[in-house]
């Protein structure tokens, strides 16, 4: 199946405990051609684990819809797509993720150490469903052993309709500079689309990695959080190559705009919170309005601290 054409070329990267349904509609209002919901237990949601349904929130605004599942095994990989199957447009497989609790499992990033497995399970999930079926993978386990290029290659021939590539290794985590002459490297032995993912901050980070990579999209993660505006820069500046600074009134806005539709979506509470200190980056006295937001226990509580701010 091939990859749907997108009203833009940048997308929302999954992240656990922040791309909520109301953060995604944000970004996609802004401009982001496409948003992921955080990683999904295959396992779970194959056992109709109550609290893991309830984590699938995706709303008609934000077609396509792409849900992310994790997981190792086949069989529960292709019931819980099968679940999702007429609940989005697209499916995102993880094989990125490198956090402890999933790489014991065998899922995440463990698994970019068996390319065969990997084909496996895209070949497997792809073929079981008629929506299309796409990679989030990082570079390798580790430095000297980057197989970010096989990988990619195993995914496209098992039937993946795009790769996106955190162009870091399991080991670095989050942290070190994402090294985006691998992505270049994937697009140039590819013919799927290709997503660079990795320290996009500004216009100016898209823009270079564009240039650089060759890439076909430009994924957007902790560059977003607290500023889903930088999505409306980018739609500006490659409408007219120039585009408004937010100021902290716009920053308030984007909030109070977050808030409303998360009380419309019945986002947690927990996530709002984090949304909440999050909008407030970068502002004089920032930590003091943290610690109160921090404190808050209702919706109310969060929207009065807010509008201190305004
Ligand atoms: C808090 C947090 C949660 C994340 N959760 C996921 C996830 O559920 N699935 C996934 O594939 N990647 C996840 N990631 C990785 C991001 O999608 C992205 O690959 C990474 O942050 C690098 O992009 P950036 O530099 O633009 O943030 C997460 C990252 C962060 C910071």
């Amino acid at each position: 199946m091939k990859f749907p054409k997108l009203k833009s070329d940048t997308i929302l990267a999954p992240m656990a405990g922040v791309t909520d349904v109301a953060f995604r509609v944000l970004c996609r209002k802004y401009g982001a051609g496409m948003a992921v919901t955080e990683m999904i237990s295959a396992n779970a949601l194959a056992r109709r684990n109550k609290r893991t349904l309830g984590m699938i929130d995706i709303v008609a605004a934000e077609k396509p819809r792409v849900i992310q599942l994790f997981g190792q095994n086949v069989e529960m990989l292709v019931k819980a797509a099968k679940y999702c199957e007429d609940k989005c447009e697209v499916l995102d497989l993880n094989f990125g993720c490198p956090a402890t609790k999933i790489i014991k499992q065998g899922a995440g990033s463990a698994l970019l150490e068996r390319p065969n497995k990997i084909g496996e399970i895209v070949k497997a999930v792809s073929s079981a469903i008629k929506i299309p079926v796409t990679c989030k993978l990082r570079l390798g386990i580790r430095k000297n052993n980057i197989n970010i290029v096989e990988v990619a290659k195993v995914c496209e021939e098992a039937g993946a309709a795009m790769i996106a590539i955190h162009a870091r290794t399991q080991k670095q985590g989050y942290t070190g500079k994402a090294d985006w002459s691998w992505i270049k490297n994937v697009k140039d032995s590819l013919g799927v689309p290709v997503a660079g993912n990795g320290d996009v901050c500004s216009v100016e980070d898209y823009v270079r990695m564009k240039k650089e990579t060759g890439c076909d999209f430009v994924m957007i993660g902790r560059g977003v959080v607290g500023n889903p505006y930088l999505f409306k820069q980018i739609e500006q500046f490659n409408k007219k190559g120039s585009y408004s600074e937010r100021d902290r009134k716009q920053q308030i806005e984007d909030f109070f705009e977050y808030l409303e539709s998360a009380e419309k979506y019945k986002v947690g509470f927990l996530h709002v919170k984090f949304h909440a200190q999050s909008f407030t980056k970068g502002f004089i006295g920032a930590s003091r309005v943290r610690d109160k937001i921090g404190r808050a226990k209702s919706f109310e509580e969060i929207e009065k601290v807010m509008k201190t701010l305004e």
